[in-house]
C-alpha cells in the first residue's frame, strides 16, 4: 500500500493600512520601511492549500486554482529549501519519523477571489503555502519564526501568519532574521472594524509589485523622503491608534498613506499607474461621506487604501456599515460583490433612499 501524508490550511488575505513599497534586498524580500495590515475575513477571501507527500511521488507539482504552476521560481525554491532544512531538524531529534524531507510534495492551491488584481492574493497564496508544509512537516516554530520564511516568498505574505491588526517589522540586520510580523492586537480587541471590497477590476495588475517597487526605489525623490520622514513616525501612531481603537485618527493615517503610496508610484520614472477612474471615484464618494460625518461631529467614519492594483479596500465600524454601503451601493451598486453580503444588510443598504 503507498504511504501518503497531508496537511490542509487556509491563510487570509491581509490589506495593509501602513503600505510596504520597496525592498533593500530583492533576494531576501527585506523592506525599506515597516507596514501594519489588517487580516480579512476568511469567509471571503482566503487560499486553501492541501499539501500532501510520499516516498512514491516522482516529483514536487504545483497546481493553483486547477492550472499546474512552476515550482522551479527563485523564492519559491528558497522557502522549499529552508522548510525542508527545519525538517530535517525534526526528523534527526527523532529518527522514527517518515522522511518527509527526502520526498517531494504535491501542493493543491485554490483562491475564493481572483488572483494578482491588487487582492493580496500572493499574501495569502504564500502564507498558505508555507504554514501548510509547516504543518504537514511538524516544524515547531513560531508563528514570527514561520513568518519569516513567508516573507522570502512574497514580502507581505508575513503578515497573513496573524489575525487581527498586524506589524511586519522591518527589521536591520542584513541576513533578515530580524524582519518579521508581530500581532498589533487580536482581532477580538477591535471586532467592530470591518472591510469593503470593491472589485473595480478583477484583471491582472500590469506591473507586478516587485518590479514597480524597483522602478520607485531607483528612480523617485518623493520616495526617501516617505521611508525617512513619513512611515517612521506613522508606523509608531498607527499602532497606538489600532490599541487606543481610535477610528479618527487609524482613518487619517490610512487614507493618508494610501495617497502617499500613489503619490510615489507616480513620481517613478517611468510612472505607475495603479489606480483607474473608477478608484478616483470612490475616493471623491468616501471624502464626502467623510465631510458630511465631520460636519456632524463624528469624526471620519471610512478609510479608503489601494494596493497595487484599482480595486478600493474601504475600512469601517460596524456601526456605520449601513451609512457607509448604502452609499456605496447608490453610486457602485454596479460593480461585482455586492451579493456576498447577507441577504438582510444587503435589503438594508438597498432601502435606504
Ligand atoms: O508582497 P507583495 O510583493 O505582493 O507587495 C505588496 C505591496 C502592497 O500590497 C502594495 C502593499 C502591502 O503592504 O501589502
Amino acid at each position: 500500500m503507498s504511504e501518503v501524508y497531508s496537511a490542509s490550511v487556509t491563510a487570509p488575505v491581509n490589506i495593509a493600512t501602513l503600505k510596504y513599497w520597496g525592498k533593500r534586498d530583492t533576494k531576501l524580500n527585506l523592506p525599506t520601511n515597516s507596514s501594519i495590515s489588517v487580516t480579512l475575513d476568511q469567509a471571503h477571501l482566503r487560499t486553501l492549500t492541501t499539501v500532501s507527500t510520499g516516498p512514491q511521488y516522482l516529483a514536487s507539482k504545483l497546481y493553483l486554482n486547477g492550472h499546474e504552476e512552476t515550482l522551479n521560481k527563485p523564492r519559491l525554491v528558497a522557502v522549499l529549501m529552508t522548510l525542508k532544512e527545519l525538517r530535517k531538524e525534526v526528523e534527526a531529534k527523532d529518527p522514527t519519523l517518515p522522511k518527509f524531507s527526502d520526498w517531494n510534495l504535491l501542493i493543491v492551491s485554490e483562491n475564493n477571489f481572483p488572483t494578482a488584481a491588487g487582492l493580496a492574493s500572493s499574501a495569502a497564496g504564500l502564507a498558505a503555502f508555507v504554514t501548510a508544509i509547516a504543518k504537514l512537516y511538524q516544524l515547531p516554530q513560531s508563528f514570527s519564526e514561520i513568518s519569516k520564511i513567508a516573507r522570502q516568498g512574497s514580502g507581505s505574505a508575513c503578515r497573513s501568519l496573524f489575525g487581527g491588526f498586524v506589524a511586519w517589522e522591518m527589521g536591520e540586520l542584513a541576513d533578515g532574521s530580524d524582519s518579521k510580523a508581530v500581532e498589533v492586537a487580536p482581532k477580538s480587541h477591535w471586532p467592530d472594524i470591518k472591510a469593503a471590497i470593491l472589485v473595480v477590476s478583477a484583471d491582472k495588475k500590469d506591473t507586478s509589485s516587485t518590479s514597480g517597487m524597483q522602478i520607485t526605489v531607483n528612480t523617485s525623490d518623493l520616495f526617501q523622503y516617505r521611508i525617512k520622514e513619513v512611515v517612521p513616525k506613522r508606523f509608531v501612531d498607527m499602532k497606538d491608534a489600532i490599541l487606543k481603537k481610535d477610528f479618527n485618527a487609524f482613518a487619517d493615517m490610512t487614507i493618508k498613506d494610501s495617497n502617499s503610496f500613489h503619490a510615489v508610484c507616480l513620481d517613478s520614472t517611468p510612472p505607475i499607474f495603479y489606480m483607474n477612474d473608477t478608484s478616483k471615484s470612490i475616493i471623491k464618494l468616501v471624502n464626502l461621506i467623510n465631510d458630511q460625518s465631520i460636519a456632524n461631529g463624528e469624526g471620519l467614519i471610512a478609510a479608503y487604501t489601494y494596493d497595487a492594483g484599482p480595486n478600493a479596500v474601504i475600512y469601517y465600524e460596524a456601526k456605520n456599515e449601513v451609512k457607509i454601503l448604502s452609499t456605496l451601493y447608490k453610486y457602485f451598486g454596479e460593480l461585482p460583490g455586492w451579493e456576498a453580503l447577507d441577504d438582510a444588510l444587503l435589503a438594508g443598504v438597498k432601502s435606504v433612499e
